[in-house]
C-alpha cells in the first residue's frame, strides 16, 4: 500500500483554515496520536494501516460475485499453492467465487506424449476428434490439482480449518465455432448459453464454483472453449462485480514496460486492438472490455507470477495490476446529511490541530448542503464549502480539505472549481479564502492577496484577529 504511517512533520505540514489539499483523514491522524502512548512495534505499525485500509474493500466485497480466470500455466507456477490459499481467503470473506481454469500447457504435454501436434488458428486451438480425448484428459487433470489445492488446510491453522466445497457441472452450453477463414475449427467451440441459475444455486450454498473450458452441446457433444470466453460470458450472465484474469505480465504494460494501473473501456479496447496478435493481453483485455460493456463493474488483469497479487489488487486502493472499468472511480458531489460523519472524520483532526476553524457537528449538520465532497472509490476523501454573502456579491471558499493519502492528485483543485462554479451559478463574482499557511496554493490558482476590509462586512465582524488569517480573493 502507498499509505505510509503519518509522521509528526506531515501533520505540521498540514494547513489552514480555508484548507487546501493538505488535510488528514481521521485514520491517519489516529495513527499518529498514539505516539503519546506505547509505540507499536515496527511490524505492527506496517500491518495495521494496511489492514485498516483494506476494511472498506472487505466490507464492499462481501456477498459479491467474482469470476477469476486463469490458464493452465498457473497450476504449474511456484505461486500456485499461495494463489489457491488466497482464493480460499476470498471465499472465507464471503466473496462468491467462480473460478475458470484453462489447461493449454497440460493439453500440449499430453498431445506431445501421444505424438500429436497442436494446431492453432487465430490463437485458438483447432481441436480435431483425435485430440479431444487429450483435451478432456488434461482438463480433468488440471481440475484435480486445483480441487486438491483448494482442499488444503492453511498451514498455520490454529482453529478447525474451513473446508470450502468446490462444485462444477454442465454449466456451459456450447456450440461449434465452425469454419473461420476456411479453417474448420472442429471440436473447438464457443459459448451458447451459461446456466447462471445453476451456478447461482451453488454459490448460494457457499460453494466455490470451478469451471473448465469444456462445454457441452445440446446434441451431447463436448467442445473445447477458450478460458476468456467462458469467464467473460459467465461473469456477464451472473452479473458479477468483478472479472479477474491472471496474465503472464504483471498487468497491461505501457511502452516503457510499466504497468498501466487503470483503463476505461475505450482506452482498453484501443490497446487490445494494437496488442500483438494472439497474446494473452489481446485476448484478456478484449474480454475485459466486453464484460465491462455488458455490466460487469470492473475487470482486473494481474500478474500470475507475483505472489499475493490478487490480494494486493483487491484490498488496496491502487491495486497492483490493471483495472478496467466503464467509469471513473472519482466523483464530486454535494454532501448529504448521511455524509456528516465522514465529513467530520476529515475535518475534525485538523480542527484539533488548530488548522481548521472548529465547526461543531450541529453546525455541519445544519450547513451540510454548503459542502461538496470528493469521493474516490466510494470513500469520502475531501471536502470544501461555499458560504455565500450575496449582499456583498462575494462568497467564501471554506473548509477545503483533502486526505493526505490523496494529495497532489488534483482533488483540491477540483473541489475549488466545483465551489467556484456553484458560486458563479448564484451570480456571485468574487471568491475569497482565509488561510494561515497555504497562501501559495491559492496564489497559484488565481487568488490575489487582499485586506480584511475587502471581506463582506458580516465576515469582517467574525474575523478572528488571533488567528490572523490572510485574505485572498479571486474574481470569477
Ligand atoms: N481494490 C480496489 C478494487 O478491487 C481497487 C483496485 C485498483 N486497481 C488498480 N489496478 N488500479 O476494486
Amino acid at each position: 500500500m502507498r499509505r505510509a504511517t503519518v509522521s509528526a512533520d506531515r501533520i505540521a505540514n498540514m494547513t489552514l483554515e480555508s484548507e487546501p489539499p493538505a488535510a488528514a483523514s481521521a485514520a491517519t491522524i489516529a495513527n499518529a496520536a498514539p505516539a503519546m502512548t506505547a509505540a507499536p512495534s515496527t511490524e505492527l505499525s506496517a500491518f495495521i494501516p494496511s489492514f485498516r485500509g483494506s476494511a472498506p474493500y472487505i466490507h464492499a466485497f462481501r456477498g459479491k460475485t467474482f469470476v477469476v480466470a486463469f490458464g493452465g500455466e498457473v497450476v504449474a507456477d511456484d505461486t500456485f499453492p499461495n494463489f489457491i490459499a488466497d482464493l480460499n481467503l476470498l471465499a472465507s470473506l464471503g466473496i462468491r467465487l467462480v473460478l475458470v481454469h484453462g489447461a493449454r500447457p497440460q493439453v500440449e504435454k499430453l498431445l506431445e506424449q501421444r505424438g500429436m501436434e497442436s494446431h492453432y488458428h487465430r490463437g485458438i486451438r483447432v481441436t480435431d476428434e483425435s485430440q479431444l480425448g487429450s483435451v478432456i484428459g488434461a482438463s480433468a487433470r488440471a481440475r484435480a490439482r486445483i480441487e486438491a489445492a483448494l482442499s488444503m488446510a492453511p498451514r498455520t491453522a490454529a482453529v478447525t480449518p474451513i473446508h470450502n466445497r468446490v462444485t462444477g457441472g454442465n454449466f456451459v452450453v456450447a456450440k461449434p465455432i465452425g469454419v473461420v477463414d476456411g479453417v474448420d475449427m472442429k471440436y473447438s467451440g464457443e459459448v451458447r448459453r451459461i446456466d447462471a441459475q445453476a451456478i447461482n444455486d451453488c454459490l448460494k450454498d457457499g460453494d466455490i464454483v470451478l469451471m473448465s473450458t469444456l462445454g457441452y452441446s445440446t446434441s451431447g457433444d463436448t467442445f473445447n472453449l477458450t478460458v476468456e470466453e467462458v469467464a467473460t460470458q459467465t461473469a456477464i450472465a451472473l452479473k458479477a462485480s468483478k472479472l479477474i484474469f491472471l496474465l503472464d505480465t504483471p498487468g497491461v504494460l505501457d511502452a516503457d514496460g510499466a504497468v498501466i494501473s487503470t483503463l476505461y473501456t475505450r482506452e482498453a479496447a484501443d490497446i487490445a486492438n494494437k496488442a500483438p496478435q494472439a497474446s494473452d493481453v489481446q485476448f484478456f483485455l478484449s474480454a475485459a472490455v466486453r464484460a465491462c460493456q455488458k455490466g460487469v463493474a470492473r475487470a482486473h488483469l494481474i500478474g500470475r507470477k507475483l505472489d499475493g497479487a490478487i490480494l494486493q489488487e483487491l484490498f488496496t486502493r491502487d491495486g497492483i495490476g490493471t483495472m478496467i472499468s466503464v467509469d471513473s472511480l472519482d466523483n464530486l458531489r454535494p454532501a448529504k446529511i448521511e455524509d456528516v460523519g465522514a465529513l467530520l472524520s476529515i475535518i475534525e483532526p485538523l480542527e484539533r490541530q488548530g488548522i481548521l476553524v472548529a465547526r461543531p457537528r450541529a453546525l455541519i449538520e445544519r450547513e451540510v448542503e454548503r459542502f461538496f465532497l470528493a469521493e474516490h472509490d466510494g470513500q469520502i476523501i475531501g471536502c470544501a464549502a461555499l458560504y455565500p454573502f450575496p449582499e456583498a456579491n462575494k462568497a467564501e471558499l471554506a473548509c477545503l480539505a483533502v486526505s493526505p493519502d490523496y494529495r497532489r492528485e488534483g482533488y483540491g483543485e477540483r473541489l475549488m472549481t466545483a465551489v467556484q462554479k456553484a458560486a458563479k451559478e448564484q451570480g456571485i463574482n468574487t471568491l475569497f479564502v482565509l488561510t494561515t499557511r497555504t497562501a501559495a496554493w491559492f496564489l497559484e490558482r488565481g487568488f490575489t492577496p487582499a485586506k480584511i476590509t475587502d471581506l463582506p462586512e458580516k465576515k469582517q465582524a467574525l474575523y478572528n484577529f488571533e488567528r490572523a488569517s490572510q485574505v485572498y480573493v479571486k474574481q470569477i
